[in-house]
């Protein structure tokens, strides 16, 4: 049995203020969601303060991104070390606007995967294909290869304390969700995939759906057998959606 869990992709957003005021809100409501772990994942310069606030809360807490590198000359970079030493348990890696914003490689998200296993965080590794992808029937196809970068260097083991997110970058922020269906299809295609190798870690490792998820669709699309969860941008900044969406895991 899975454990679902939902965690907050807080993205470019929020101040000292509004996140207290936010993960308030969340712990106010933390009693109705169940079984279900719940993770917020703040902008890095936020993680302490957030820390701190979620002390004997329950909720746990993720970093949006780390760096491929262990430390040195990389200006700007935050690594898996110092999201460790600051109470993280997850790290979100190769999101869909890191891959195509800021170009960031297969190679590259596999090497902060790496990071993230060496330094005792679970990655939320992200994949998903674009529209034109979708259209051009290539959906399977690219959500393998951004799989397989990864199995390359870290070995299925790797997925043995690892998340996946399937975000199809056409739903995400655009208030278009993939039907039950569409996103059960590519969750399948993933443990399968995973499955090939080792059927333990394919049968155990957490499948999150993400890309306009809400407390109206989570319900439908948390009831597909490989759908495990979900990870939350627009919603997870409403404590209210946030933890509507959580309490329909259960
Ligand atoms: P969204 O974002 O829920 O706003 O679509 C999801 C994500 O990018 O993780």
């Amino acid at each position: 049995m899975r454990q679902p869990l939902v965690a907050g992709n807080w993205k470019l957003n929020g101040s000292l203020e509004s996140v207290s005021a936010l993960l308030a809100g969340i712990a106010a409501q933390i009693s109705t969601v169940g079984a279900t772990e719940v993770a917020v994942c703040p902008p890095s310069v936020y993680l302490q303060h957030a820390g701190q606030l979620l002390q004997d809360t329950g909720i746990v807490l993720g970093a949006q991104d780390c760096s491929d590198q262990d430390q040195g000359a990389y200006t700007g970079e935050v690594s898996a070390a110092m999201i460790r030493e600051f109470g993280c348990t997850y790290v979100i890696v190769g999101h869909s606007e890191r891959r195509h914003i800021y170009g960031e490689s297969d190679a590259l998200v596999a090497a902060k995967f790496a990071q993230a296993r060496e330094n005792a965080l679970v990655p939320i590794l992200c994949v998903g294909e674009t529209l034109d992808e979708r259209e051009n029937g290539q959906t399977e196809a690219v959500i393998a290869r951004q799989l397989d970068a990864v199995l390359a260097s870290s070995g299925v083991e790797g997925f043995g304390k690892a998340v996946i997110a399937y975000e199809p970058v056409w739903a995400i922020g655009t208030g278009k969700t993939a039907t039950p269906g569409q996103a059960q299809q590519v969750h399948a295609f993933v443990r399968d995939r995973l499955r090939r190798q080792d059927e333990g870690i394919a049968g155990g490792i957490r499948i999150l759906y993400g890309g306009s998820m809400k407390p109206e669709n989570a319900g439908a699309l948390l009831q597909e057998n490989d759908i495990d969860g979900g990870l939350i941008g627009g919603a997870s900044l409403k404590a209210e959606d946030f933890v509507a969406i959580a309490a329909s895991g259960t």
